[in-house]
Order: structure tokens, then sequence, then C-alpha cells
């Protein structure tokens, strides 16, 4: 085993495991880079049922996830922000490449059967996924202004603060339609310039410039792909819910839950939610391209 001492005082070791060389620095290892030990010793079930184990990772590797994603989704704002837009389109897919993973991981927890659920539920108490401070502060980053949801937080002053300056701060939409106004596009200036902490409503001329931009891709390639990627967040978003609300359904029928709400009718309210209203209501607007042929009655008349 060959030792080699840093500057710094710390030893890297190597020596010879299976015809391969290996080598660990003592001063950052895997475990230290990671934070291992406090990684996995935070799985501590409330009850001695062995499948709370499930239940537990489940939901900290969706916060992972989740951190994940709103790390990235700053820094996607930054560069809509900066107009850096290529920048902003790479983070956009990584966060849906995240979305679907996270979408794909209820598959898991789906087999978790009311029976094993049951067994450890009412250890849970109050405690509720309705108290993720991470997912409200995602809503808020999207769009989703419900501060009346900041209450849960009430007694936790740095979750408050931090819940606040996402509430209070322009959503990624907010951003996308300055940014239309930047490139000239005719946006209300009362949706450029508001009460942020108020949900967005939609607008008429925000439909028309998002038309304009999807009626001439070509002249608009870089907004309309971005735009396209924006789509993509809220549609995996709603799968996310979807699957959430679907799993729900499947380990506790209508039964109301642990967080006081009436459970499966909840999550299916949330259904209904749109960040980025104009970038869905527009499609129905769009025509046809010249080339793309007669396609029935109504088409083109938009055009
Ligand atoms: C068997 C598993 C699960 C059940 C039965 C369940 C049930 C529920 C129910 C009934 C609600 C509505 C609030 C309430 O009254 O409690 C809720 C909300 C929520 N759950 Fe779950 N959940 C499960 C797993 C998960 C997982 C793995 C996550 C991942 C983080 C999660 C995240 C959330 C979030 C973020 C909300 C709030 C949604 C909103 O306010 O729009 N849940 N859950």
């Amino acid at each position: 085993m060959i030792r080699q001492t840093r500057e710094d005082g710390t030893d890297i070791f190597e020596t010879e495991i299976d015809g391969e060389t290996i080598q660990w620095d003592n001063g950052l290892t895997y475990a230290r880079h990671l934070q291992t030990a406090q990684l996995l010793s935070a799985q501590v079930p409330v009850s001695d049922k062995p499948d709370e184990m499930l239940f537990i990772i489940m939901h900290q590797t969706m916060e992972l996830w989740i951190k994940l994603v709103l790390h990235e989704g700053r820094l996607v704002l930054d560069a809509i922000r900066g107009d850096r837009l290529a920048a902003a389109g790479k983070g956009l897919d990584r966060i849906s490449t995240i979305q679907r993973h996270m979408i794909q991981s209820w598959e898991v927890l789906a087999t978790l059967t009311p029976h094993d659920f049951l067994t450890f539920r009412g250890f849970l108490r109050r405690a509720s996924g309705f108290q993720s401070q991470q997912y409200r502060e995602l809503e808020y980053l999207l769009g989703n202004k419900r501060g009346d949801m900041m209450i849960v937080h009430k007694d936790d002053a740095e979750a408050t603060a931090r819940l606040r300056a996402a509430f209070e701060a322009p959503s990624l939409y907010d951003e996308l339609l300055r940014l239309l106004a930047r490139r000239g596009f005719d946006i209300p200036a009362d949706r450029l310039n508001r009460d942020w902490t108020r949900p967005y409503e939609a607008s008429d001329a925000v439909e028309d410039a998002w038309l304009k931009i999807y009626t001439d891709v070509d002249a608009y390639w870089d907004l309309y792909t971005l735009a396209e990627k924006i789509t993509a967040l809220e549609y995996y978003f709603q799968e996310w819910r979807f699957k959430h609300m679907k799993t729900v359904a499947r380990v506790i029928g209508h039964k109301p839950g642990t967080g006081g709400s009436s459970g499966v009718n909840y999550l299916v309210k949330a259904l209904d939610l749109s960040f980025f209203p104009e970038l869905w209501s527009m499609r129905t607007r769009m025509a046809a391209p010249r080339e793309g042929g007669d396609y029935g009655p109504g088409a083109g008349a938009e055009a």
C-alpha cells in the first residue's frame, strides 16, 4: 500500500485489487463529500412496521429531486432574466428529465398495499405532504401563489422567510412574459409589473403573443422552443400530480388525508390548475400552416 501525504497533511493511499489500482484520499472521501452518514441516518420510522421504510424513502427521494428541480429552476429564472435562452433551455431539459424520473418512481410506492399502509398510518398522526416546504416553494416559483398554505410553517421562521421570498418574487411565467416584452411583444403593463403575490390572470394579449410565436416558428425559433420546454414542465408537473392522486386513491381510497383534507378530492382539484394558461389556450386557436392541408371545419379560422 503506497501512502503519500499531501501538503495539507491528509493521506493518499493506493493498492492493487484484482488487477485494478485503487486510490483513496482521506482528505475527501466519498462519505465525507456526500455526507452519507447524515443521509443514511435520516430514515427514522415512528412505528415498528416494516413497510414504513418504503414510505419514508419515497418521500425523502422525492424531496431530494424537488431540491434539485428548485436549484435548476432558479438557474433557469436567472438565465431568462439575462436573455440567455440556450442556457434556460438546457436547464429546462434537465428539469423535465428529473420530472419523468419522479413520475416513474410512483411505481415503487404503488407496491404499498392499503393493508401495508394501514399497519403504520396511525403512527403518522397529522404529518402530510401538505407540509412540504420545498413543494410549496416550487409551486410559488412556478406561479401557484397560494399564500394561505404558508400557515403550516408559522412556527419555523427560516421556512417562512424562504417561502415568503418565493411568494413575493416574480414566477417563471412572469419572467417569461417580461422576456416577451423585451423582444417587442405587446404584453400589457399590468402583467409586467404587478403584485407578484396575486395569482396570475390570463390575458388575451399574452395569448396573441404566443399565437404569433407559434404561427411563425422560424422567426421566433428560440422563443418557440423555450415555450415548448416550459409547456413540458407543466405537462410533467400535472402528470406527477395525477400519479400522486392515483397512488393515494389506490392506497387509501376516499378516506380523508392525514393532513386533514378531503384526500383524493382535494388532490383532484389541483389537476385543473395551470401555471402558464395562455400557452395552453393558444393551441385551440392555432391554424394549420399553408402546407398543412385542409383538416376540416374551423381550419384556418384564425389565419
Ligand atoms: C401512500 C402514500 C401517500 C399518501 C396516502 C398520500 C396522501 C396525501 C393526501 C391525502 C394529501 C392531501 C393532504 C392531506 O390531507 O394530507 C397529500 C398531499 C400531498 N402529498 Fe401525499 N401521499 C402519499 C405520498 C406522497 C409522496 C411520496 C409525496 C412526495 C413528496 C407526497 C407529497 C405530497 C404533497 C406535496 C402534498 C400537497 C399537495 C398540494 O397541496 O397540492 N405524497 N398526500
